[in-house]
């Protein structure tokens, strides 16, 4: 991955950079965002619950940070309904949300070699049936999903990472984004666009990103070379192509989307769209559909990242080549004003959540 220019700031954030005690010791019960049953935010609780004990093979990590993605979202409202069939039919079957935990290692099952207790890590968390998502005081993790944090980034910083950039480097990777290729981020300012704003960059493409006004000044400064507003005009009648479009919103139709992608480019698709009921999935199926008879190459996101893959971003985030976009920190107690916030406000970059 090459060099990525250094990120002039953004707009200061109330950043918290705590850090774990060295003397802790697990408790029994622990603080944690629980969801019984699928809603609006309302249905995510604050309560005391036991605990989580890592199985043969998984770890319990301290949180110190955990952030919010698109995907909680979904688990919280159930929907598509269709996803239900993966996550619980009825309720969740993990009631303990949260993708990504920056924390420190307090346990390790049997057979876990590869992270020790007391290790700082990064990762994405959660193991199916288990309460053991990030939004709590103590997450359950298996080992290849974590990596370590380095010193340099703090653990609000680490936490906004592993869902997102690694949505957002697949994307790039799904339209072979190398030097010189155009690309087109539509969602440029939200927590996968302002990564792949800064990874398109680092890999040498030209960069359009598509975002609100008041955020225009947020992408420019994240390296790209050209902002459009979508407020002030649909991006997909502006006449421009694009070698490579990254579509992180779902609202555009897949057919409206062509229109900026040329004639052998690609056209990505990240954002999921809200819809109750199949989302995105008629979006999907029209994407493999086309790519049978187009040379236009039309690709939903479907790969996982790879344990290499979230090393390389968290070491680059180490390294100052990769700023995670941070707009708020707050409490894990505000969890349902944290994702009103994220669904009603448009968050800008990523909110995270400390226990
Ligand atoms: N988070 C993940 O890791 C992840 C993983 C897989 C898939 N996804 C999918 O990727 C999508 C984006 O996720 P996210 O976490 O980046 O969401 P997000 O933080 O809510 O960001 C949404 C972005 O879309 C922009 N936007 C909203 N309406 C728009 C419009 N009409 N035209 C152009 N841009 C518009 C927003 O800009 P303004 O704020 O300036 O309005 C913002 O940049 C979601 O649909 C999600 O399901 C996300």
């Amino acid at each position: 991955m090459p060099t990525v220019p250094p990120v002039p700031a953004v707009p200061a954030v109330p950043v918290v950079n705590a850090v774990p005690r060295a003397d802790a010791t697990v408790p029994s019960t622990m603080t944690a965002v629980v969801q019984d049953r699928y809603g609006r935010q309302d249905v995510l609780e604050v309560r005391e619950v036991p605990v989580p004990e890592p199985g043969p093979g998984q770890v319990l990590v301290e949180v110190v940070a955990t952030s919010l993605n698109a995907a909680d979202w979904h688990i919280m409202a159930g929907l598509p309904y269709v996803a239900r069939l993966a996550v619980g039919p009825l309720r969740p079957a993990s009631r303990v949300q949260g993708r990504d935990v920056a924390g420190r290692v307090r346990a390790v099952g049997a057979g876990v070699t590869a992270v020790r207790v007391g290790d700082d890590v990064v990762g994405r968390p959660g193991v199916r049936d288990l309460d053991g998502g990030g939004f709590a005081q103590y997450a359950i993790a298996r080992p290849e999903r974590l990596v370590p944090k380095p010193p340099t980034l703090s653990f609000e910083d680490a936490a906004a990472i592993p869902l997102a950039a690694s949505t957002a480097l697949l994307g790039l990777r799904e339209g072979d984004v190398g030097a010189a290729t155009r690309v087109l981020v539509n969602g440029s300012s939200g927590g996968v666009g302002t990564f792949a704003v800064q990874l398109a960059v680092a890999l040498g493409a030209e960069v359009t990103g598509v975002c609100s006004t008041r955020n225009v000044e947020l992408v420019r400064s994240l390296g790209a070379h050209h902002v459009v507003d979508y407020t002030r005009g649909d991006v997909t009648r502006r006449g421009e192509r694009y070698d490579v479009v990254l579509d992180m919103v779902g609202t555009a139709s897949v057919h409206a989307l062509r229109r900026v992608v040329t004639p052998d480019g690609v056209l990505v698709l990240g954002g999921g769209g809200k819809g109750r009921w199949l989302e995105p999935m008629p979006t999907i199926a029209e994407a493999h559909l086309r790519r049978a008879v187009l040379r236009q190459r039309v690709r939903p996101m479907s790969e996982a990242a790879t344990h290499e893959d979230l090393a390389e971003l968290v070491t680059m985030a180490g390294d100052g080549r990769l700023r995670p976009v941070v707009e708020r920190v707050l409490p894990l107690t505000q969890a349902r004003e944290a994702m009103r916030h994220l669904l009603e406000d448009h968050a800008r970059g990523k909110i995270v959540l400390v226990p």
